[in-house]
């Protein structure tokens, strides 16, 4: 089977494209290298991923002509859209390039996907879309616009399109919300990436605002169940929750962290425009549907992650 991974050099999508090739799928990611961070860091994670095992085509997705022309030629049987502008504040700072980045770029994979006849597509959205509930079980028909941040508002756009061209170009569609992801190569501007580089040089962590939770859920788990995905049941176009189903309290997370870092340093600093006060994901649609279970409990996840960092951040 003949897959595409779009932002494959990217946190996410690099571990996927490596998983997938290891289950012997014919892969192969697509990435602009974006500088939202370092290129240099995505470089070294999709070669320390993947191992040179999966070829890597550099292409923007907002030129719409070029990616319908390579996916034409590649002929996918599946894509996997992870291409996108991630993060929460700077979607503050610079609104309009997730209108290009998040959405624009999506419509252009969409409609070459089905250009090219693929059978199932499957999207990256975000437990964002939910918008700022208070700490209570977030169920995917929850949703309904009022978000907090242009981010969110991106990506619940770009959902709307992934059901829209599904209904067009009549292939399966599959669109994921993940709940913060995390691991080795986790995203540099995120929460625990950020605290592990400073931890690691010896600087203060800042923690943003209070009584503050998220429900972390490991890489792996993730890519386990966007691979199972693959072989779903239900209807043609269908949202699924991917998260662990247990909130972390800020306060847990600092109490995680302090077990590595004995000497940890803290300052407090007001809430961040944007962010929604905590996440939790139901995910009982996604264990019916592909038998999603996640697996790795948060303090061994995080353990694996701080042994990564103090290998690969210093
Ligand atoms: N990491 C998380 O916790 C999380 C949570 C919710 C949703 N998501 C979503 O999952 C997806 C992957 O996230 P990630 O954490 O791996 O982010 P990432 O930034 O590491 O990966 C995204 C990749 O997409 C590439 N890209 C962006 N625009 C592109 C374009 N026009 N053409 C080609 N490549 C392009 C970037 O260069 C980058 O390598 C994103 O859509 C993100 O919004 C992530």
């Amino acid at each position: 089977m003949k897959v595409v991974v779009t932002g494959g050099a990217g946190f996410i999508g690099s571990h996927l494209a490596a998983c997938l090739s290891d289950q012997g799928y014919e892969v192969a990611a697509i990435d602009c290298f974006h500088p939202y961070y370092s290129i240099e860091r995505k470089e070294r994670q999709f070669e320390a991923l993947t191992g040179g095992r999966v070829p890597l085509v550099r292409l923007d997705l907002l030129d719409g002509e070029r990616t319908k022309r390579w996916l034409a030629e590649f002929r996918p049987d599946v894509v996997y859209h992870l291409a996108a502008l991630p993060g929460v504040p700077y979607s503050l700072e610079e609104p309009l390039a997730y209108i290009d980045y998040d959405i624009k770029a999506t419509v252009n994979v969409l409609a070459a996907a089905g250009e090219a006849g693929a059978a199932h597509v499957l999207f990256a959205s975000s437990s964002s879309v939910y918008g700022d509930r208070g700490n209570v079980p977030l169920r995917e028909e929850m949703a309904d616009g009022r978000v907090v941040s242009p981010y969110a508002a991106a990506k619940y756009g770009a959902e709307s399109f992934c059901h829209a061209y599904a209904h067009l170009y009549g292939y399966q569609m599959t669109i994921f919300r993940y709940f913060t992801v995390y691991g080795p190569w986790g995203r540099p501007d995120m929460a625990i990436g950020t605290f592990l580089r400073r931890l690691l040089s010896g600087e203060e962590i800042v923690v943003y605002g209070k009584g503050t939770a998220r429900d972390y859920t490991y890489i792996d788990d993730i890519v386990e169940g966007m691979i199972a995905a693959l072989h779903r049941s239900g209807g043609r176009s269908e949202v699924f929750n991917l998260g662990a189903g247990t909130p972390v309290t800020m306060e847990q997370l600092l109490a995680e962290l302090r077990k590595h870092f004995l000497d940890m340093k803290i300052v407090h600093a007001p809430e961040r425009k944007g962010d929604v006060k905590a996440t939790w994901a139901d995910i009982t649609k996604a264990e019916r549907a592909f038998g999603y279970k996640p697996k790795v409990a948060f303090a061994e996840g995080l353990a694996r992650t701080v042994a990564w960092a103090r290998e690969y951040e210093r």
